[in-house]
């Protein structure tokens, strides 16, 4: 194959009528900002960008200098192109319309703007992770409402992963394709076009320290995949677990698994861990348009009527059969079985 650029690529898809100027632009900027992030991240140590900020977002958790960083370079990186009409990020309480001095476009970006802060101080792949979805037609000035709407509408969605290599994995709806940064040019390289996830897996990623606070169709569900062969599975489960969504994602992109942050008795309140809007759904829309399936455990994740910016869901997403088993669990163990 001969290798074509993002730019490419999105001329394409524009030519093809499958996406519009606005959202090729909006895609351009969007890898040029995640360029910018893997700089600051491959300074690491040399850059200063290391440690905790000092700060806390509103989901309650600790910032790392690099959230900010992160989430600042696509603000800015966004905010005067003309083709969004507003932004909700992971690490603001708040989304934000365009500022009246630019031109404000169709288009809202929901970002999670650094992914797996938890692995940046020990030098373990983190990534960035947006959705795009369309404004709604008679709002000028939007605010957090016309944000909530379910991942089915979503135009495009994508993540960056900065790891060995750096990759962006992006679907505009016509499958998932993965390029690859080109640092000597400065270019995304689309290395893997249509992408497809293996249906079936004998690999799961889970945080089993939280087995005991899981409900009782989660601990049976991982509890037949550890009884292996001998098991009703039939056959015997690997587990990894890095602990940056975006590249327990990218894992499965390339090999296949299932990926869970099941509900526990700790986030319960909250209804999970991770955050539906720009972690869930974005991830939810590349693997069913890698052939997988994203789900909550009882029902599709796209489908999920989000009710706030920043509200959490259990998560199992990948290779198809294997999400279909993890739900029939929960279920079956919901209807009485
Ligand atoms: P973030 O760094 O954006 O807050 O997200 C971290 C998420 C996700 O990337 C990962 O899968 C999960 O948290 C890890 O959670 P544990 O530390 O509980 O394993
Ligand atoms: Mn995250
Ligand atoms: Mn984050």
């Amino acid at each position: 194959m001969k290798h074509i650029s993002l730019t490419r690529y999105l001329i394409q898809e524009q030519h093809a009528g499958r996406i519009n100027a606005d959202l090729r632009l909006l895609i351009e900027v969007v890898a040029r900002a995640c360029k910018t992030i893997s700089i600051a991240i491959g300074k690491g140590a040399l850059g200063g960008v290391l440690g905790d900020a000092g700060t806390g977002n509103i989901q309650g958790e600790a910032q790392k200098k690099l959230d900010v960083l992160s989430n600042d370079i696509l603000l800015e990186a966004n905010a005067w192109g003309g083709h969004l009409a507003g932004l909700a990020s992971e690490e603001m309480d708040h989304s934000q319309p365009i500022p009246d001095a630019f031109q404000r476009g169709n288009y809202l970006l929901l970002f999670d703007p650094l992914d797996g802060s938890s692995n940046i101080d020990v030098n373990i792949s983190v990534g960035t992770i947006f959705s795009v979805l369309r404004c709604p037609d008679d709002v000028t000035a939007p605010g957090d409402e016309h944000f909530l709407q379910p991942g089915n509408t979503q135009v495009c969605a994508g993540y960056t992963t900065y790891g060995p290599s750096t990759m962006l994995v992006l679907t505009v709806g016509h499958g998932t394709h993965v390029f690859t940064l080109d640092r000597e040019i400065g270019s995304f390289i689309m290395t893997r076009r249509d992408v497809q996830v293996p249906a079936e897996t004998k690999e799961f990623a889970v945080n089993m320290s939280n087995q005991r606070f899981w409900e009782a169709p989660m601990q049976r569900y991982v509890g037949d995949l550890l009884k292996g062969k001998e098991g009703p599975r039939g056959k015997d489960f690997n587990m990894r677990w890095v602990a940056s969504m975006v590249a327990d994602v990218h894992r499965i992109i390339t090999r296949g698994g299932i990926f869970s942050y099941p509900l526990d008795s700790k986030c319960r309140d909250k209804g999970g861990k991770l955050r539906l809007m720009y972690e869930a759904n974005p991830m939810a829309f590349i693997i069913e348009q890698a052939g997988g399936a994203a789900s909550t455990g009882r029902q599709r994740m796209m489908d999920v009527q989000p009710t706030g910016l920043h509200q959490r869901v259990p998560v199992f997403l990948g290779s198809r059969d294997e999400v279909a088993q993890a739900v029939r669990y929960h279920l079956e163990d919901d209807a009485g079985a």
